[in-house]
């Protein structure tokens, strides 16, 4: 079995998904997606992105490793009468069933950062994009203060060292390393731009049930919490994760917390 495959399977995104459905859709209305603009979503999930640039009038393509999510998704777009978004499953290392410049526009937010061999990724999204298109990626920041880096950063700590070899998907939110794997797909640095933005997790109960969905949902947080509780550590975790989550809360009588993260365009 895959083991990128099989983390993201374990548990329910879908669960996570549904505390970042405001952010994806003002991302998506900040792309400039107009009628028929052909968009594939890489990393799609459920379709927090997708779906939103679906109603905007593209025609959306969302791919994800994850066959439970494709199926979300699927699902979803067709409780909402969407015929112009449909989900398959795919891996952003090797996207060889997609033609050659199909894409106007490559989106990927927290999607394409979690595969493996990202300079095979960067290659093959650059392969996808027409001339004249755009990749746009949302990519978490390693060691940045806020929320999703801070989990990632705890988690580690409860979990055994990663194989030799490993890439972290964090390394998707170091500039250098963004422009060195584009660099490597043909696209020169002065094509690809970044800035800081903001996502943010809005759950309506307190912070400790968001730290609940992420224990019994989120695959990576789900790995912790297994690796923990084999030394006896999982309270240890919890009470890292609750009060990190109460103290990025910004809601007095729910949860909102807002997390940073890289956007990555890329002029193809
Ligand atoms: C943090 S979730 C983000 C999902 C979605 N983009 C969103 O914003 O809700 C990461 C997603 O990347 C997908 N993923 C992980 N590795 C992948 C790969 N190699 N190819 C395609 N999708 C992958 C997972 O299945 C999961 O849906």
């Amino acid at each position: 079995m895959n083991a990128n495959k099989a983390l993201w399977e374990k548990g329910d995104f879908t669960r996570i998904a549904e505390t970042m459905r405001e952010s994806g859709e003002a991302l998506v209305g900040e792309l400039g997606i107009t009628e028929g603009l052909q968009v594939l979503d890489l990393g799609c999930g459920d379709g927090t992105t997708a779906l939103p640039a679906a109603r905007l009038g593209a025609d959306v393509l969302g791919v994800d490793i994850s066959s439970n999510l494709v199926a979300a998704g699927n699902a979803r777009a067709q409780a909402l009468g969407l015929t112009n978004c449909r989900f398959q499953e795919g891996d952003a290392s090797d996207l060889h069933e997609l033609g050659d410049e199909r894409f106007d526009l490559v989106v990927s937010i927290f999607g394409a950062m979690f595969a493996p061999r990202p300079f095979d990724v960067a290659k093959e999204m650059v392969r996808v994009t027409r001339p004249g298109g755009r990749i746009v990626m949302g990519n978490w920041i390693p060691n940045d203060p806020t929320l999703v880096a801070q989990i990632l950063r705890i988690s580690s700590s409860y979990s055994p060292q990663p194989p030799e070899g490993f890439v972290s998907p964090m390394t998707w939110g170091v500039e250098d390393e963004v422009i060195e794997r584009f660099a490597a797909a043909g696209v020169p640095e002065d094509r690809v731009s970044f800035e800081r933005d903001t996502y943010a997790f809005n759950h309506p109960g307190a912070p400790s049930e968001l730290v609940a969905e992420f224990r019994s949902y989120y695959g990576p947080t789900m790995n912790a919490f297994e690796a923990a509780a084999a030394n006896g550590r999982a309270s240890d975790l919890q009470a890292e994760l609750d009060t990190l989550f109460t103290e990025q809360n910004t809601s007095n009588d729910a949860t909102s917390i807002p997390a940073t993260f890289l956007r990555v365009t890329v002029e193809r």
